[in-house]
């Protein structure tokens, strides 16, 4: 399996080498300045010795459903939006971004997602910024909808053909929620997933903050024949975020439920 590790500057010569109107490009460039999280797809690792817990990666942990290409159409997943900390013994910005998406797992070409990015720079000093991106493209911020901690957000991803969909953010207390159309290079529709990344910020890892839990309701996916699976889907699989060769997540995974827990290695 070979991924692509997409920076700023590779999403612009993505850009124009698919041959995207100039001001698309010119979008894109606006884009990025301002929301410089791109969200990755899985990155997996060798498990470290003993660990039983399922497939590792270096960059994200969930649970996906994997099955045959142009199986996945929706997924979606709710929230309550956590407050996230610094590790402990560790300072310094840190972060994580919670999501929700189609092809994060085995197709080379796409990822379709919506999520919601935390950082915290400072006990007291914690942002919480609402994205959605296509991949390769670079994150795109959704600023309409002002994410707090412990607000409940719904994330959901609609692919209406397999280079076009709509994403849709809710925020569940108001109401209040934004969609967006968007559309790329054609997705695989072979993976549905509930996830929370280790992100990059300008191509470098940052650290991983503590997010506590998140955890995912109504946490399903269906396909163009209206099948709906869940999360306890045969086709399901749990990855957890390995790092230094220890695992720092715990993963649990229910018929419409996804949690994911930070677990402290140090
Ligand atoms: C949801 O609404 C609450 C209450 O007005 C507000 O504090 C919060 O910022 C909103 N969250 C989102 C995600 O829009
Ligand atoms: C996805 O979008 C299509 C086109 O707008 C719509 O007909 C369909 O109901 C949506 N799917 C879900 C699960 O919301
Ligand atoms: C359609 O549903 C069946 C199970 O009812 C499932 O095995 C198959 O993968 C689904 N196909 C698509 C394209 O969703
Ligand atoms: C999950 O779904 C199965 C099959 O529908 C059902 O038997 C089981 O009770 C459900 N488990 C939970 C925790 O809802």
């Amino acid at each position: 399996m070979q991924f692509l590790t997409v920076t700023f500057v590779h999403a612009l010569l993505v850009a124009s080498a698919l041959a995207l109107p100039s001001s698309t490009g010119e979008h894109l460039a606006k884009r990025a300045d301002s929301f410089q999280r791109p969200s990755q797809p899985v990155q997996l690792v060798k498990s470290p010795a003993g660990d039983s817990h399922g497939v590792a990666a270096s960059n994200w942990a969930g649970v996906v459903l994997n099955s045959a290409s142009g199986t996945y159409t929706f997924a979606t997943g709710t929230f309550k939006v956590p407050t996230p900390s610094e590790p402990q013994n560790s300072w310094g910005t840190h972060a994580a971004s919670a999501w929700v998406g189609i092809d994060g797992y085995d197709c080379a070409s796409a990822v379709l997602q919506a999520g919601v990015a935390l950082t915290v720079a400072a006990p007291s000093l914690t942002t919480y910024t609402a994205w959605y991106q296509w991949y390769p493209y670079t994150a795109v911020p959704v600023y309409d909808v002002p994410v707090h901690a412990n607000d409940v957000v719904r994330l959901s991803v609609n692919a209406t053909s397999p280079s076009a969909g709509v994403v849709t953010i809710e925020n569940l207390t108001t109401g209040k929620s934004a969609q967006h159309d968007v559309a790329g290079p054609e997705l695989c529709q072979k993976s549905a997933e509930w996830v929370v990344e280790q992100y990059a910020v300008w191509g470098v890892p940052a650290p991983l903050a503590d997010f506590h839990t998140v955890a995912f309701t109504d946490a399903t996916a269906s396909g163009t024949n209206g099948t709906v699976a869940g999360p306890a889907d045969d086709a399901a699989v749990v990855v957890n975020l390995v790092q230094n060769g220890k695992v720092v997540t715990k993963v649990m995974a229910g018929n419409d439920t996804v949690e994911i827990d930070y677990v402290n290695a140090n």
